[in-house]
């Protein structure tokens, strides 16, 4: 189930720096972990903080608002304040493009 997004090459993800794109009504935050990719909901389940404008810390994106953390792999809601954890998607690489399975 699902629908399968082309949403960023390869060459746009920098490790450390995560990447923020809008598909199909969606905003989603990319994420490079040495040769892993991660794709989340990029926006924060506190207030509406793009977590794109974040510092990754290995796994963990830190909110830019009130430094919230969530764990990119499992979407789960780490520290203060952040309550809710924020949805992840299933991504997969295809030739140059990394592409994010959107419900
Ligand atoms: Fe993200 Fe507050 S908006 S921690």
């Amino acid at each position: 189930q699902g629908t399968w997004h082309a949403a960023a090459t390869l060459g746009e993800l920098n490790e450390g720096e995560p990447y923020g794109v809008e598909i199909a009504g969606h905003h989603i935050a990319l994420y490079r972990v040495g040769n892993e990719y991660y794709a989340t909901s990029n926006i924060c389940t506190h207030e509406e903080a793009l977590l794109s404008d974040g510092v990754l810390d290995g796994c963990e994106i830190e909110c830019p608002l009130h430094m919230g953390r969530f764990d990119i792999n499992t979407g789960e809601a780490l520290t203060s304040p952040v309550e809710i954890d924020i949805q992840t998607y299933p991504v997969r690489v295809a030739g140059d493009w990394l592409e994010v399975c959107l419900p």
